[in-house]
């Protein structure tokens, strides 16, 4: 079975949502690619599309320079989809008018629908609550088009081709808030351009294996596992691909959660019986690192060595052919826009996980084409454990820039262990998963405190949870205050060296998610 021979291409206007679109059409279980709207003709032909959906973008199609529509899109006879900037680009292609207004029009609004189309067919009533975003709007309908939606502020939220499966939206259909959205991108992506629901997680995970088998044959894969998510799916895949010709090294660097380099060993070696090679780099890193508190260098520090002991280890394994990676589909479309130069994000972090390049080994990705939330079904479908896949992210460097300034064992120690308690405590209190990165931060500060009728001086730790979608901006958490007050007790308590337990109540911006 081909998994990916119904699909949908995403053109890229630059919208923020353009990746929830993917992974709504994903969920829909039909495969589908972002492209960048100036994609080479040719690629979009090979692609060979069963619709094409045209994202939002921040731009207004009059600026001098604002991204254009490919005749292609057109030219393949295909179902095409508009989304905000793709309908205002669409309509104007078509001979309509758009106009540009300052007041911009952000968040819920309420449609009411006027006329019958077919991209509606499964929206049950007449007045839907959507999610806009967006400072232009049409002005004057193209000929061609029939409007089927206004709101309050527009007769055109949304309109239809008289005579194409061409249709467009004003508001956002994969944004959460808007209800019907789910239903709107089903009957455009499985009824009107007849995709099969061939994307799924079983289906998914059956060719992944057979092409992982196909590629290798009977050679040697080597992975680095660091404890993550995606190494830990990538492990587990490959296991069950190819079992005894995965070789995995892990690397405890000291700088990892309380236990975490044992619970990695008991779950992938004793559990899952993955052949797993523990290196403790402990004593290594905090030599290295002693006496540096920059947190550039510290970060250089760290990277570079995790790239030296691997490096160290894989040599030892002569009949090694392969590199595995857990690079994920996000992170393809991210060094994609980087090149280009249309990344709106990128991430600059130097990551532990970044490996050396001269192993002369052949790489396989074989979450490339997957979602986070793709990887995460995967990796429960494979049998990991629940807590682990949907764990919060953790940082590269790990403890390392958590422990502000210079790194020594008894920091890291301190520091994993009033971790612990805190995540320990928002999983017993249900509060995990309802924060989107929760951890603790070691001040090497002393500052005074009494226990029983003893005073003591000793170290301060900071709480830091937020909430946040993508990372780029988030808000601090508003955890209750019994609860971190039982948190902050149970670590003066528990731990000996820490006098002083601090809430961090910064959003970013203009804070950052972590110290350091
Ligand atoms: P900041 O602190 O930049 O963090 O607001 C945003 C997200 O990135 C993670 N982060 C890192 N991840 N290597 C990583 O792999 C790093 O050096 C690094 N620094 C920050 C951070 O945990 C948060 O999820």
């Amino acid at each position: 079975m081909d998994i990916k021979q119904s699909k949908i291409l995403i053109l890229d206007y630059g919208s923020q949502y353009t990746q929830l679109i993917a992974r709504r059409v994903r969920e829909l279980d039909v495969y589908c690619e972002i492209y960048a709207w100036d994609a080479d003709t040719q690629d979009i032909r090979d692609f060979d599309p069963q619709g094409i959906i045209l994202s939002g973008g921040p731009e207004s199609v009059h600026q001098q320079g604002a991204p254009t529509l490919n005749e292609v899109v057109l030219d393949l006879d295909v179902p095409v989809l508009g989304v905000c900037y793709g309908m205002q680009l669409l309509n104007v292609h078509f001979g309509g008018e758009v106009m540009s207004s300052d007041d911009k029009e952000f968040g819920y609004a309420q449609v009411q629908l006027t006329e019958s189309s077919d991209l509606f067919k499964k929206v049950k009533h007449t007045e839907l609550d959507v999610w806009m975003s967006h400072g232009d709007k049409v002005k004057q309908l193209a000929p061609v088009f029939t409007a089927s939606a206004k709101t309050s502020s527009t007769p055109f939220a949304a309109c239809h081709h008289n005579d194409k499966p061409i249709f467009c939206v004003q508001f956002h259909p994969e944004v959460e808030h808007t209800k019907d959205g789910r239903d709107i991108l089903s009957q455009f992506v499985h009824d009107i351009c007849g995709c099969e629901r061939l994307w799924k997680t079983a289906n998914i995970i059956d060719t992944h294996i057979e092409n992982i088998r196909e590629m290798v044959g009977s050679e040697k894969i080597l992975l680095g596992l660091s404890g993550g998510v995606d190494s830990s799916v990538v492990a587990a895949l490959m296991h069950k691909a190819i079992g005894d010709q995965l070789v995995c090294v892990f690397v405890d660097t000291g700088l990892l959660r309380y236990k975490e380099g044992d619970d990695v060993m008991a779950m992938m070696a004793d559990k899952m019986d993955i052949n797993v090679i523990r290196v403790n780099a402990q004593e290594q890193y905090y030599s290295a690192l002693a006496g540096e508190a920059d947190p550039e260098a510290k970060r250089k520090i760290i990277g570079e060595l995790f790239v030296r002991i691997f490096e160290k280890e894989a040599s030892k394994l002569d009949d090694v052919q392969w590199l595995a990676q857990g690079t994920i589909y996000p992170d393809v479309i991210e060094s994609a826009g980087a090149k280009t130069g249309k990344a709106h994000v990128i991430k600059s972090h130097h990551n532990v996980g970044g490996l050396p390049e001269d192993l002369s080994l052949k790489l396989v990705e074989p979450l490339k084409d997957l979602f986070k939330d793709e990887v995460r079904q995967l990796g429960v479908q494979l049998g990991l454990a629940k807590e682990l896949v949907y764990r919060h992210p953790f940082p590269g460097p790990g403890l390392g820039v958590r422990i502000l300034g210079e790194i020594k064992a008894e920091y890291a120690d301190i520091l994993a262990r009033a971790d612990h308690i805190f995540i320990e405590e928002l999983r017993r209190h249900d509060l995990y998963d309802k924060t989107s990165q929760a951890f603790a931060v070691f001040l090497p500060v002393k500052s005074v405190g009494v226990v029983g009728d003893a005073r003591r001086y000793e170290y301060v730790i900071a709480l830091r949870a937020v909430e946040t979608i993508d990372f780029m901006t988030a808000q601090w958490a508003r955890l209750p205050y019994e609860f971190i007050e039982l948190v902050s007790r149970r670590i003066i308590n528990e731990i000996s060296q820490v006098s002083r337990v601090v809430y961090d109540v910064s959003s970013k911006p203009p804070a950052t998610i972590e110290w350091e």
